[in-house]
């Protein structure tokens, strides 16, 4: 667990050093930069979602203040018909509370920022999730802020809840809707003894709940927000496997008008990062696309994004599974043993088709969101039966599922004719 960020910005927080300074400097530079220095924040995305907000207060010392003062606490209905339940202030004492003060036996993981803890709230009678902070880290206020904010303009089934924020103090904390059943990577690497592995139709329901809430983010949010941190550890699974994806401390508003891109510094989790924008620091809502099809892989194969335990040229996922895709004959060696040969020839083929696709060098040859939920909704909704797949298998994927050119697709309609 935890975030190996990408070569380059050793840690999410590394990258974030200095932020006060650069945020003065770069507060609405938005130039093609590769590489630049700037900060990874969604400085635009305080002044796109909070237009009140102007950028005198934001160059204020004291950011979150200023941030967090801004936020419409009050629940409203957002103009895509979601209501929006904006996060609650709690205070460090309501939290202890909720954790039996932070007690060993609440203690859910750790990531990049600190400490996850379960509490419940007795004023709701909720069970939570809270996230405390590294108060010796350097840099997690930023993100902690950013979190805040998108969490608090998006609302939607496969997005996790933020229920509020404790910024009290030097405490920072952030408390979610707990998601029962932990995240994605819990439930696809080193299972615990007795632990079931997930079976193909539950792979395929996260890889389409995940999809939808990343379409959510890339073309029903109004502005609309690039992720930035698609990860298995970043899906997050409720009753019924029901997906959700979380932390959004790196979102950022895409670009407008007739931008391509938005230059940042490189900032992501390594094996997950589109290597266009590793190289170029230019991010596209393709580079989320990549990161996906890399998610999808792992759903398939049972393969960590990076693994340092495999051989030298199957450590990395992607470097081993392009050549493969060229080749049907290698799409059985490709999926994860733990299915024990359960699973639909067809719809293998399929997904693995899908995430060739997300997961191509060029960021214009993967593709957009909506293709890909459609495509997956389609996969999801062919329910494997082991004791009768040959007929619940059969069926093509709709040619609207997939509406792209031939020459962007890496595995050939030929490939899964004919099979
Ligand atoms: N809302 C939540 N509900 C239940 N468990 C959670 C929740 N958020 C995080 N966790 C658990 O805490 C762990 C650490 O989360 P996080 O700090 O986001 O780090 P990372 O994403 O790097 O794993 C997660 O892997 C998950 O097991
Ligand atoms: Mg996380």
């Amino acid at each position: 667990m935890g975030c190996s960020c990408w070569p380059g910005s050793s840690s999410k927080r590394s990258a974030n050093k200095n932020m006060s300074k650069e945020k003065k400097n770069n507060i609405s530079s938005n130039k093609s930069r590769p590489h630049a220095q700037t900060q990874a924040s969604s400085d635009e995305l305080k002044v796109c979602a909070y237009k009140t907000v102007t950028k005198e207060e934001v160059a204020k010392d004291d950011q979150l203040s200023v941030d967090v003062k801004h936020l419409n606490l009050n629940d409203d209905i957002s103009k895509d018909g979601y209501s929006r339940n904006r996060a609650q202030p709690f205070t460090f004492e309501e939290l202890t509370a909720a954790t039996a003060n932070f007690q060993s036996d609440c203690f859910l993981g750790s990531g990049g920022f600190g400490k996850v803890y379960k509490g419940f709230l007795e004023k709701t009678k909720q069970d939570v999730a809270i996230k405390q902070l590294d108060r010796n880290g350097l840099q997690g206020i930023k993100e902690f802020v950013v979190e805040v904010l998108t969490l608090s303009m998006v609302e939607h089934p496969n997005l996790v809840k933020l229920i509020g924020f404790c910024a009290e103090g030097d405490q920072r904390l952030l408390v979610y809707e707990y998601m029962p059943l932990g995240s994605l990577e819990n439930h696809l690497y080193d299972l615990s003894p007795g632990q079931k592995p997930l079976d193909w139709n539950t792979r395929m329901k996260i890889a389409a709940g995940a999809a939808k809430g990343l379409e959510y983010l890339h073309v029903k949010l109004d502005p609309p927000i690039i992720y930035r941190d698609l990860k298995c550890s970043n899906i997050l699974l409720g009753e019924g496997y029901h997906p959700k994806l979380s932390d959004f401390g790196l979102a950022k508003v895409g670009p407008s008008g007739d931008k391509t891109h938005v230059s940042t510094r490189v900032m992501g989790t390594y094996g997950y990062c589109a290597p266009d924008y590793a190289m170029t620091g230019q991010l596209t809502f393709k580079s989320d696309i990549y990161s996906f099809g890399v998610v999808l892989l792992e759903l398939i194969t049972g393969r960590k994004a990076i693994d340092n335990a495999r051989e030298r040229d199957e450590q990395n996922l992607v470097a081993w599974a392009r050549p493969m895709f060229k080749d049907r004959k290698n799409f059985s060696r490709m999926v994860d043993p733990l299915l024990q040969g359960q699973y639909p020839v067809r719809g293998l083929y399929q997904a693995l088709a899908i995430a060739a696709m997300c997961v191509q060098e060029q960021p214009n040859m993967r593709p957009a969101v909506s293709d890909v939920v459609m495509a997956l909704n389609y996969l999801a909704s062919q329910k494997y039966d082991p004791s009768n797949h040959v007929h619940s298998s059969r069926k093509s994927m709709p040619s609207s599922a997939m509406n792209m050119d031939d020459d962007k697709k890496p595995v050939s309609e030929h490939e899964l004719d004919s099979c």
